[in-house]
């Protein structure tokens, strides 16, 4: 008995000195985190010193849900050339929306921002888009014939007849009279020509319910990781993971992969195919995917079975979202600006007469329409925003500079509305693109600049002249004041409440 009460004591003593301990170290790191915190804020204010911003909350920073955009064109106004916008607590970007800046940072080999873009690779790997370094290098090099101007000559009928599939379906609806939300059919039309000229398919996709869904996980995705990079609660991956959004974003991962691994599955099926090999043997420049699938490393080695499909994931979306974006506001662009709408279609209608045949040597001959294509990605820019990581310290031309590890916004949104370059930035005014318009180089950047600019530059121009050609000789686009757009981004420029135009049968 007596032995028990000793015991018990000794043990109640062990516990409650086990959990002071506890709590002690505890403590000390709980303080640990929180000196560090406050030594990290006050490194971020005395960075920033030179780059004003609005007032800030200190746990919501200056975000404010679907603000963004609106935001920047207060900040385009207030601070000249470059601002700074705070997260939350200590997380701080630079934000340029200055030519000479962008010139300094796209002219440098600073990486992408690892947190932010790590976000994406469960979704899209380690592709082009990600990649950094010696194998981006070695992708680049391999990828870039894949955008070589004979590879790109025959996309334009592929192109051609995916637009029209989609007037098709067009002259179909608009029978009952109200307007029709473009982008989402817009979207199934250029992945359709992305999965037919890149990826060899040769299916229909624009009526595939598979290919719907995709499009859907990829809506689902880009919300989740926009919302992801301002959520101060879902940086780590443990608590993400165990959220309903971490477990959406894995979900809809999952559908998107589906997809991407039936394309290659079906091209890996239909090389199996004597006749089929033999083709792709004699080709001089091959299509995209079958690049990836014969494509060695200096070392010899065919490319991994991971860096394959990460590629094909990244070139998925990458070849549709940005163009279903661009024609979208394209289009808006043209229907609320008819006097330069019904230029474009004169132009086109003289260079391509009623449009059942279209080529690689009419796209040249339509300028004013690419005036007016680059006016709207000018206004609206499909890639609104990149960031980059400081590697080393960078001082801008006005003498201001930034530590490295510093993390920068490039706003193309802020760059294509800065009034100082662009007077009455919200005028839509293709004048701006007239070959004598003297501008600065870097001062529109829908592509972005440099040695990571875009890969698919040529093939999303051809494919936005061949859009816009087509369309406007089958329909006039009107816009539907009762439902304007509201912009939004999502890694691409997005409308929230959708984009509705009534479209006229032209006679
Ligand atoms: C209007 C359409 C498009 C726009 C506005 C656009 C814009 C951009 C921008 C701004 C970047 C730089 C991204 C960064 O630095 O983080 C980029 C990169 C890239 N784009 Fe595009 N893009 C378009 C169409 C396409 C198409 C059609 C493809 C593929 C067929 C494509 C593939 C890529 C890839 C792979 C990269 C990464 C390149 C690298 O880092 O080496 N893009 N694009």
């Amino acid at each position: 008995m007596g032995f028990f009460r000793l015991s018990h004591i000794t043990n109640v003593f062990s516990i409650s000195g086990f959990v002071q301990v506890i709590s002690l170290l505890g403590l000390l790191l709980l303080l640990y985190k929180a000196v560090q915190y406050y030594l990290h804020r006050q490194w971020l204010l005395k960075c920033l010193r030179e780059f004003p911003s609005t007032p800030s909350h200190w746990l919501f920073g200056n975000h404010i849900k679907d603000q963004d955009l609106q935001q920047i064109l207060l900040w385009v106004e207030k601070f000249p050339s470059a601002c700074s916008r705070w997260f939350w607590g200590n997380k701080a970007h630079a934000v340029i929306y200055d030519p000479d800046y962008m010139k300094v940072i796209l002219g440098r080999s600073d990486p992408k921002p690892t947190r932010t873009y790590s976000f994406f690779t469960p979704w899209i790997g380690y592709g082009l888009l990600i990649l950094e370094g010696k194998k981006w290098f070695q992708h680049r090099k391999i990828l870039t014939p894949a955008f070589h101007y004979d590879i790109l000559k025959p996309y334009v009928g592929i192109i051609a007849d995916s637009v029209h599939v989609m007037l098709d379906k067009w002259e179909q609806l608009i029978g009952q009279d109200c307007p029709l939300e473009i982008h989402q059919h817009i979207s199934l039309m250029t992945l359709e020509i992305i999965m037919k000229s890149a990826f060899s398919y040769q299916g229909s996709v624009q009526l595939d319910e598979e290919a719907k869904s995709y499009i859907k996980a990829v809506e689902v995705l880009t919300q989740r990781i926009y919302s992801r990079v301002r959520n101060a609660f879902h940086q780590s991956n443990i608590f993400y993971n165990l959220s309903s959004n971490g477990r959406s974003f894995y979900h809809a991962c999952q559908i998107a992969h589906e997809h991407t691994d039936r394309m290659i599955s079906m091209r890996k099926a239909q090389l199996k195919n004597e006749g089929e090999l033999e083709k792709v043997r004699k080709k001089r420049l091959l299509d995209f995917l079958d690049i990836l699938l014969f494509a060695q490393t200096e070392d010899g080695k065919s490319l991994s079975d991971e860096d394959l499909h990460a590629e094909v994931d990244t070139f998925m979306f990458e070849g549709h979202d940005t163009t279903a974006s661009g024609i979208s506001w394209i289009f808006y662009a043209l229907a609320t600006n008819p006097e330069h709408q019904q230029k474009c279609r004169e132009e086109v209608q003289n260079v391509l007469g009623d449009g059942t045949s279209v080529s690689w040597n009419h796209l040249s001959q339509m300028p004013y329409t690419t005036m007016c294509i680059k006016e709207a990605l000018r206004l609206y820019p499909p890639v609104p925003a990149i960031g980059r990581e400081l590697s080393t310290p960078v001082t801008f031309p006005d003498g201001r500079s930034l530590p490295k590890g510093f993390l920068i916004t490039l706003s193309f949104y802020g760059l294509h509305h800065n009034p100082r370059l662009w007077p009455n930035p919200e005028v839509f005014d293709p004048s701006r693109f007239a070959p004598d318009a003297a501008k600065h180089s870097y001062a529109f950047l829908p592509f972005s600049g440099g040695r990571r600019n875009c890969i698919g530059k040529q093939f999303a121009m051809n494919e936005l002249k061949v859009a816009v050609a087509l369309t406007l000789l089958r329909f006039e686009l009107l816009p539907d004041p009762t439902r304007v757009p509201v912009l939004m981004t999502r890694t691409v420029l997005k409308s929230k409440n959708g984009i509705y135009l009534h479209l006229k049968k032209l006679k």
